[in-house]
């Protein structure tokens, strides 16, 4: 018996059998090893301008249909929500506003942040199980990544192990921009595992670390950041599913003029 979280990954929509899809979650892949499509990812392709492809899904259909029936699991382990809370504690998270983005019903928060926490996520009866949301949006990013929310209202915007299914990040992360104050943060974490078919190509086609150079290089495309530091999360020896997680602090208008 799978746990929950490798059984959530296989289910949805993979045609893989569930052995192949925990082993793909597992291990790293090498460069030029994704079935259908080669392209070229290596550390310095990875920080962007990104190659022809690297944005293409196996998967190209409505996300919408995808993520039609909810899915009530988790899909990292124990160890690795709570690398996720304790970085979210540590950055002062729940003391402001907070946007959670493709979210679900659960933002592994260690309390209901002080100014409220909005879910954006794609499947209805998810975001209404979350039980520290205060409000929720039903939104395709891919689709519309402009974000319904007012300039500087939120404190903080996360985004907890999805990251890999954008197609069009760095224009939803110019949207998060916009929506945080000035000094607010942006906080991307995630693990090495995914529904394969819904990834981008360029984020199969590469290791944990060139995850990292990939979301910081979506931050620094962004230009409306500062300085981003990216960790993992979960010690080097710890034996569940890492933990990453790569952030950055809205500029203010003047430090993003210069
Ligand atoms: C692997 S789950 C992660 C859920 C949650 N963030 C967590 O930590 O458990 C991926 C989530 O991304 C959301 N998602 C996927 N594609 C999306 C899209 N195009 N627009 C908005 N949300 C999307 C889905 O609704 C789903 O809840």
């Amino acid at each position: 018996m799978l746990p929950a979280q490798f059984a959530a990954c296989c289910k949805a929509g993979s045609p893989l059998p569930r052995g192949a899809c925990a082993w793909f979650g597992r291990r790293q892949m090498p460069a030029r090893a994704v079935s259908g499509q080669t392209i070229d990812v290596d550390a310095s392709a990875a920080a962007g301008p990104w190659p022809p492809g690297f944005f293409d899904r196996r998967d190209p259909t409505d996300d919408a249909d995808f993520y039609a029936a909810p899915r009530f699991v988790t899909h990292i382990d124990n160890g690795a929500i709570r690398a996720v809370t304790e970085l979210y504690d540590e950055l002062g998270l729940p003391k402001g506003r907070m946007l959670d983005l493709m979210s679900s019903w659960v933002s592994h928060l260690s309390r209901r942040p002080d100014g409220g926490l909005v879910v954006l996520g794609m499947n209805a009866a998810e975001l209404h199980a979350n039980p520290l949301a205060d409000e929720r949006v039903l939104q395709d990013l891919n689709r519309e990544p402009r974000l319904p929310f007012d300039d500087g209202t939120f404190d903080s915007v996360t985004c907890c192990v999805s990251i890999d299914y954008l197609i069009k990040p760095v224009a939803v992360l110019h949207e998060a921009a916009r929506v945080l104050r000035p000094g607010g943060l942006v906080v991307i974490t995630f693990s090495n595992r995914c529904f394969p078919t819904k990834a981008i190509r360029g984020w199969l086609a590469t290791d944990d670390t060139g995850h990292a150079d990939i979301v910081r290089g979506y931050l620094e495309q962004v230009g409306d950041f500062g300085p981003v530091t990216a960790e993992r999360r979960t010690p080097a020896r710890h034996g569940g599913d890492p933990l990453y997680g790569v952030w950055a602090a809205r500029l203010s208008h003047h430090e993003a003029d210069r």
